[in-house]
């Protein structure tokens, strides 16, 4: 399963990219609205407007060689397509997320044509995620995260999108989105999802073993005691 990290923060995506896991990195408007702050606070000693949406997915793209998704903010087909027209023009490895609502569709429909990469965001069913792979987007989001926030079992969502795509055999890849503990991103690997998109923290997580730290302790102490020549 790939992992992409579900984040516009360039100093984590370089922090991680360090470790070789990462394989692409998906942005939304919150997360690139939260990195335009951060550099219009001068936190990265930018002032006055910070650093626009362009030069934040530009950044990514050459800091990642894998596919980073960056999301249109149109809410109407045509305007989607200028939109998505545009943010591909960015970079070779960007991804056009377009929300999956009936403008979104037709925008897929016509930007797909064209052979831009897509990834259609906000799925919270499998009806949903259906008519995405109908149209072979590339990439297709179902959030779980957001559904167990409201109750509902969002891994079954992922089982049952990883379901109908078998049976069809659907080319557009799962990427599970919208976690919210780390365990689940071994469940949507055993589920089957091609990708998981998670926070930069997640891998931290992850990795961190109290009996990895306990054992690697043990060992060193013992090779302390070893006569040396
Ligand atoms: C995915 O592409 C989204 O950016 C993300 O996973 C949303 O997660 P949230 O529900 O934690 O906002």
């Amino acid at each position: 399963m790939k992992i992409f990290l579900d984040t516009a923060n360039i100093a984590e995506i370089r922090r991680l990219n360090e470790l070789g896991i990462v394989d692409g990195v998906t942005t939304n408007p919150s997360w690139v609205s939260k990195e335009n702050r951060a550099s219009r606070e001068g936190k990265e000693g930018r002032e006055g407007k910070g650093k626009t949406f362009k030069e934040i997915v530009q950044e990514i793209c050459k800091e990642v060689k894998g596919p980073v998704s960056a999301e249109a903010t149109a809410t109407e087909a045509s305007a989607m397509i200028k939109e998505a027209r545009e943010i591909s023009g960015w970079a070779k490895n960007v991804v056009v997320k377009l929300p999956t609502t009936a403008e979104g569709l037709k925008a897929l429909k016509a930007v797909s044509e064209e052979g831009i990469k897509t990834n259609m965001t906000l799925v919270f069913s499998a009806n949903q995620a259906l008519l995405v792979g109908k149209l072979n987007a590339t990439y297709v989001s179902p959030f779980i995260g957001r559904l167990y926030d409201a109750g509902y079992d969002g891994m079954q969502l992922i089982k049952d999108v990883v379901a109908i795509y078998r049976n069809y055999k659907f080319r557009t890849q799962i990427l599970a989105a919208s976690f919210r503990e780390p365990r689940e991103v071994a469940e949507a690997a055993i589920a089957g999802a091609d990708v998981a998109t998670i926070k930069p923290e997640f891998v931290d997580q992850m990795l961190k073993n109290p009996f990895t730290d306990a054992g690697l302790k043990a060992f060193l102490d013992s090779w302390a005691t070893m006569a040396k020549k």
